[in-house]
């Protein structure tokens, strides 16, 4: 938790459906006190209005303060980045941050992902996580699933990024909406190594 304290954890949200998942996973390594590199694109802007009815500004600045009081977190828990800020610290590898969540991922972000593109700051510190054995982890949503799509998530899952599909179960017998992203949240803190003892687990 120091390290993700001290240096931070980059949060991406991409424009593929379940901007909750992103929204709810912030809210909780917030609460925990990590510090949050937030990136946002602009078709996660899109879902982010449709599906959570929430008008994030383009200004980081704003944007900052807007997901802060959206999930009711502490000033300074978040910082959001241009994707153009190839200034970030998510930029580069000598900054030591070491652990990224793309949450949801679109199959367009998970292409230029396993690609290389780095035209973003998204796909920059994706690829950043990659080329220093830091923790990728990404939230891949689509159905169904085509060959391209597959063939990206097992190149990135041999490249050693942690695949955690928005698949949740059913067998913890959600009784909200709440349960069901909770439920796939869990998975991502697991995959962080940032479990907090609340997280749902098989046999419990
Ligand atoms: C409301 C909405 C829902 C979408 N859902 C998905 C989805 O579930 N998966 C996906 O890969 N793309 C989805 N898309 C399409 C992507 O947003 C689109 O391919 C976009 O170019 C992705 O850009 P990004 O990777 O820069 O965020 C959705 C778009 C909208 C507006």
């Amino acid at each position: 938790m120091d390290e993700a304290r001290e240096r931070g954890i980059v949060v991406a949200m991409t424009g593929a459906s379940g901007a909750a998942y992103g929204l709810r996973l912030m809210q909780r390594l917030g609460g925990l006190g990590a510090r949050l590199h937030v990136l946002v694109s602009d078709a996660a802007r899109l879902v982010l209005r449709e599906e959570a009815g929430l008008i994030l500004p383009e200004e980081p600045g704003t944007a900052a303060e807007t997901l802060t009081r959206h999930l009711r977190l502490e000033e300074g828990r978040i910082v959001c980045h241009a994707l153009d800020d190839w200034f970030s610290p998510a930029a580069s590898g000598s900054a030591g941050i070491r652990r990224m969540v793309v949450a949801p991922c679109s199959m367009g972000t998970l292409a230029r992902i396993a690609t290389g593109a780095s035209d973003n700051l998204i796909e920059r510190a994706a690829d950043v996580m990659l080329k220093e054995g830091g923790r990728l982890i990404l939230m891949p949503r689509e159905t169904p699933l085509s060959a391209i799509h597959l063939e990206h998530m097992l190149k990135l899952a041999r490249l050693g990024a942690r695949i955690v599909p928005a698949m949740p179960g059913f067998y913890h017998r959600p009784e909200s909406l709440d349960d069901i992203v909770d439920f796939m949240v869990d998975r991502l803190m697991m995959q962080l190594g940032l479990a907090d003892g609340s997280e749902k687990r098989w046999g419990e």
